[in-house]
């Protein structure tokens, strides 16, 4: 018989208790936060949608291998099957340990790039941009139309604009050091890459003789939507086209709180013999020994087994399915969200669902703190707040309003879910009565963390 309920792929061993609060006392503790949801105890959430990073949880199989990791200072075990798995899956010959994603980042912008230099990607996630930008260098996002507006419906919303990579390597060729795209494109929505548009950057960038770097966090979700979605693809595992898309690149970057299934962890990954030694250098002195980078013998075993788990069927057919049945809800009632849903989150459209409210006014925050108050449920602003702010000071409204309801992997069932629909659906039905909000302090740079709001009359 062929059913067509997907099931959560596993059987639960261990829970958590999530803690009920009372309206009350979620808008008490929103006030004390700085109406910044960053800001809140964690205890203090029902059910918490803030990131799907490191939120992951990992299984017996991890847990067991925890126990058994070898903790040596130089040339742990843990280490060589952590960079066995890696190469496998990559296909890069230098594999270095950091302790997340920025990690990863920072070492790699840190050791190649020079300032008046820029950098491409099809969207720069805010840790990136940081990164580039800290090096005085401009990043430059070159996403494709379709991706920067939430209701035209395109399978590979994340494709980098090819016509515009090759202008600006024409352009500003001797300035650009690597070209980069991330999969999938967390920024514009969660949305994939098609391996036709990697092979067209790396046909790019060996014209132009410039390396390529993915920044592969959801790599196997990204893996699982060429499958679903690209011509030619539905009989390969994601395994097999996770494996082609490193082989199209001479780098990666990597967060493995994410496609790593593990609460910590991640790595930069090169060809590059050169780079990758000045790479390892500056780990000494920031991360640590290359055989651990910042990372417990334990963290590299949970990565290891991990990344194997990440690329499993039925593990991705359920994972992706969870966030549609999300997205299906929502669209089914009227809440404009990103189309089609993304690999690991759901993105309401707070500038179209609040038109009342200017992106000055912050109209991500509004939905997004009235979603805790009224349902304990916490989102996150990927908006004006976030990419709104320009380097004189001054602000502009940031390309989308977007409050981000990202879904950690095999943490919450159907019925968290559900709950989370009916939440969204009731802010939805009472927009009218939502507020904008000003901010009253600020830092400089990554400010949507610890940013205080104030609600406006
Ligand atoms: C696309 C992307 N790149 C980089 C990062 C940074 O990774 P980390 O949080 O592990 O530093 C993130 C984290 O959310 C991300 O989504």
């Amino acid at each position: 018989m062929n059913f067509r309920t997907i099931i959560e792929p596993f059987r639960i061993k261990s829970v958590e208790a999530v803690k009920f609060t009372r309206r009350d006392d979620r808008a008490a503790a929103l006030r004390a936060a700085g109406y910044n949801v960053f800001q809140l105890h964690a205890e203090d959430v029902l059910i918490d949608l803030l990131t799907d990073s490191g939120t992951g949880a990992m299984s017996s199989a991890q847990w067991g291998a925890v126990m058994q990791a070898d903790e040596s200072y130089a040339g742990s075990r843990s280490f060589y099957r952590f960079e066995a798995v890696v190469k496998h899956l990559t296909g890069f010959t230098y594999v270095i340990p950091t302790h997340q994603g920025r990690a990863a980042e920072h070492i790699l912008f840190r050791t190649i790039l020079k300032a008046g230099q820029v950098v491409p990607n099809n969207n720069h996630f805010d840790t990136t941009r940081a990164n580039i930008e800290a090096e005085g260098v401009e990043a430059r996002d070159l996403v494709i139309e379709e991706g920067t507006v939430p209701h035209v419906l395109h399978p590979f919303k994340g494709n980098i604009d090819l016509g515009a990579l090759e202008r600006l390597l024409e352009e500003r060729g001797p300035q650009i050091p690597l070209v980069m795209v991330t999969v999938t494109n967390n920024s514009g929505g969660g949305q994939p890459v098609s391996l036709e548009n990697l092979r067209g950057v790396r046909t790019l960038c060996d014209r132009f003789a410039k390396p390529f770097f993915l920044d592969a966090c959801r790599f196997a979700e990204n893996a699982w939507f060429i499958k679903l979605r690209e011509p030619g693809q539905a009989g390969r595992t994601p395994k097999a086209i996770a494996q082609e898309m490193f082989s199209l690149a001479d780098g990666c970057t990597m967060s493995a709180k994410k496609d790593g299934l593990a609460n910590i962890g991640g790595f930069l990954a090169m060809n590059h013999a050169g780079w990758a030694e000045a790479a390892r250098n500056l780990l000494i002195l920031t991360e640590g020994f290359p055989t651990y980078g910042g990372l417990a013998g334990y963290d590299l075993e949970a990565v290891a087994r991990g990344l194997e788990e990440v690329v499993e069927e039925d593990y991705l057919r359920y994972r992706i399915r969870s966030i549609e049945y999300l997205g299906e809800k929502l669209i089914a009632a009227g809440v404009p969200i990103i189309r089609p849903p993304g690999g690991h989150a759901i993105y309401l459209d707070a500038r179209a669902l609040l038109p009342h409210i200017p992106p000055l006014e912050y109209p991500g925050i509004a939905v997004a703190n009235e979603l805790y108050v009224e349902a304990g449920i916490r989102g996150v602003e990927i908006g004006t707040v976030m990419f709104g702010l320009r380097s004189d000071g001054t602000e502009r409204p940031g390309p989308m309003d977007l409050v981000r309801l990202a879904i950690p992997r095999r943490v919450y069932t159907q019925s968290h879910i559900d709950y989370v629909a009916e939440a969204v659906i009731a802010v939805a039905a009472s927009r009218s009565q939502l507020r904008g909000y000003r901010i009253v302090s600020a830092p400089k740079a990554l400010r949507h963390f610890t940013a205080v709001f104030e609600p406006l009359g």
